[in-house]
């Protein structure tokens, strides 16, 4: 039961990780680059923010005559709702305003909105922000939250890890263009993957291999493995590792295509010792396809299907690949060559770890090694693209 409560109190910590304005800005500029008109004219709603500490409302706000937006709505989640509850601290900001009322300050939400020169002083920017409070606690699926995503062009944030699916689910429903931050793994959610597969959703640009810094509760204890900094600019950070972009905001990177060698020099050449000076690329025995434990050992020019690890979706472009599928249980995407009966998977169980237990082989690829039956890492089933 401790165990169980430690991990629920962790959990509600880590739905406070607060993005980090360089992150926001090196992302959105990735789609400003692309298209210097993306957010002309149109509605961006932050939700699931924190207007008063966000950095989110801070660079669009900031942005907001650069970029001609029409309107900023952003939406903050009311302390009391909260999973976590800790270091809250009700701001002068809204104490001193005129609407500031005690009896909602945490049980109500707050939604702020951008769209004139407030002051006067000739500019629009974060002092021109208004703001009052939502009628609900800001739930991102209330309807009242609803009705704002409906109304918006662009949804963007930061959704709180632990609701990730239902959020996703809450922005697909939606149907507009979105920017949100998740776990790679995510991916494979069967809600996720068909609209990766079907170019409907891919990854962001910002390359994700070195983890992504965020500021967190002042109370946040590390784990003891912890390596990484741990303060930037002053704030107490974590660096979660596989944290990347969703979107279909289309982007420059996701055109470039990654430069290949051929099955033969990468035989002779690769830098990975599981490939060089090997005969061939290794089968998998339930998949008409190759292994391949590395995406820059994608082999160039073969027609096969390959398998693939999930980060190779960090590189992909439409233009070059076409993703088939993934290695998984219930042959969604029809390229099994074979499910094992339970008695094969408590034999290989057998044999590879000398006691009884199953062996769960249909959930991935497998190959032979050393005679043994053995499961790979999660894969991605893709083939080279071909125009004629
Ligand atoms: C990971 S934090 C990110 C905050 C901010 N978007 C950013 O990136 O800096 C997610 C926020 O969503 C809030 N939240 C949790 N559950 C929510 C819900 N059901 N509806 C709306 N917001 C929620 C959390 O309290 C937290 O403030």
């Amino acid at each position: 039961m401790a165990n169980v409560n430690l991990s629920d109190a962790k959990r509600a910590k880590n739905d406070e990780f607060y993005t980090l304005y360089p992150v926001i800005e090196k992302e959105i500029a990735a789609y400003v680059e692309y298209n210097p008109n993306v957010f002309q004219g149109k509605t961006v709603l932050l939700p699931c923010d924190d207007p008063e500490w966000s950095n989110f409302t801070k660079f669009f706000a900031q942005n907001f005559e650069r970029f001609g937006l029409k309107k900023l709505i952003s939406t903050s989640y009311a302390v009391e709702s909260k999973l976590y509850k800790g270091g809250y601290q009700i701001t002068m900001f809204e104490e001193s305003a005129p609407q500031y009322d005690k009896s909602k300050t945490k049980t109500n939400g707050k939604i702020f909105t951008l769209t004139h020169d407030k002051t006067g002083d000739g500019k629009i920017d974060i002092e021109d922000l208004q703001w009052h409070y939502l009628e609900g606690d800001g739930d991102f699926n209330s309807d009242e939250v609803k009705k704002l995503r409906d109304e918006a062009d662009f949804i963007i944030t930061n959704p709180p890890f632990s609701l990730f699916r239902d959020f996703l689910g809450w922005i697909v429903q939606a149907d507009k263009q979105f920017l949100i931050i998740g776990n790679i793994n995510a991916i494979t959610y069967k809600e996720l993957f068909p609209l990766i597969q079907s170019d409907k959703i891919w990854l962001g640009a910002t390359n994700f291999n070195t983890g992504m810094y965020f500021k967190i509760p002042d109370d946040f204890v590390y784990a003891a493995s912890y390596k990484f900094e741990r303060e930037l600019n002053g704030e107490k950070v974590n660096r979660v590792p596989g944290v990347c972009w969703f979107t279909n905001l289309d982007h420059g990177r996701r055109h470039q295509q990654l430069p290949l060698m051929t099955m033969e020099d990468n035989l002779k050449y690769s830098k990975h010792k599981e490939i060089k000076g090997k005969e061939s690329y290794e089968r998998y025995e339930n998949y008409h396809a190759i292994e391949v434990p590395f995406t820059d050992a994608i082999p160039s020019g073969y027609d096969g299907i390959m398998g693939v690890p999930i980060t190779f979706l960090d590189k992909y472009s439409p233009e070059q690949f076409v993703i088939m599928g993934m290695c998984e249980n219930e042959d969604l995407y029809n390229l099994k060559s074979k499910v094992y009966a339970t008695a094969e998977c408590k034999q290989a169980y057998l044999d590879k770890f000398g006691k009884k237990g199953t062996y769960d082989l249909n959930a991935s690829g497998v190959i032979v090694k050393d005679g043994l039956l053995e499961k790979v890492y999660q894969r991605v089933l893709i083939k080279h693209k071909r125009t004629s």
